[in-house]
């Protein structure tokens, strides 16, 4: 994805895009990591503090990681891509 500054319409596609990624997060990712990214239920990593990359949150959500479950039954890959989207953010909003 290229972003241009000053391009209104690709500004309107990203908030988009974030909206729909935080309300997904919202229903299936908050009741373990908190809808800060700071919670730790059932061993769940702190997401303001992850290292890991885009490519590597998409993995995880898609095939899970011990405690944390798989989602690629669930959600679909345009909404696993949103959501991992907004879980990079926390590290961001720290
Ligand atoms: C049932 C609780 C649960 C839910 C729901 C859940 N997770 Fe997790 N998550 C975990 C646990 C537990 C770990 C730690 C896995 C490990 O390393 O053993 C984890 C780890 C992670 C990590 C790795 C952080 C790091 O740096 O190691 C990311 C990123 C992540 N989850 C994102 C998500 C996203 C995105 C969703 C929603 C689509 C989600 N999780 C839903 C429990 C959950």
């Amino acid at each position: 994805m290229t972003f241009s500054c000053g391009n209104a319409e690709s500004l309107d596609t990203l908030s988009k895009a974030s909206a729909e990624g935080e309300l997904i997060f919202k229903k299936q990712c908050a009741l373990c990591h908190g809808l800060n990214g700071n919670k730790q239920l059932s061993g769940a990593k702190k997401l303001i503090e992850s290292k890991l990359s885009m490519n590597e949150i998409e993995a995880l959500a898609t095939y899970g990681m011990r405690q944390m479950p798989s989602f690629k039954e669930r959600l679909t890959i345009e909404e696993i891509k949103l959501v991992s989207d907004y879980a990079y953010q926390f590290r961001e909003s720290k």
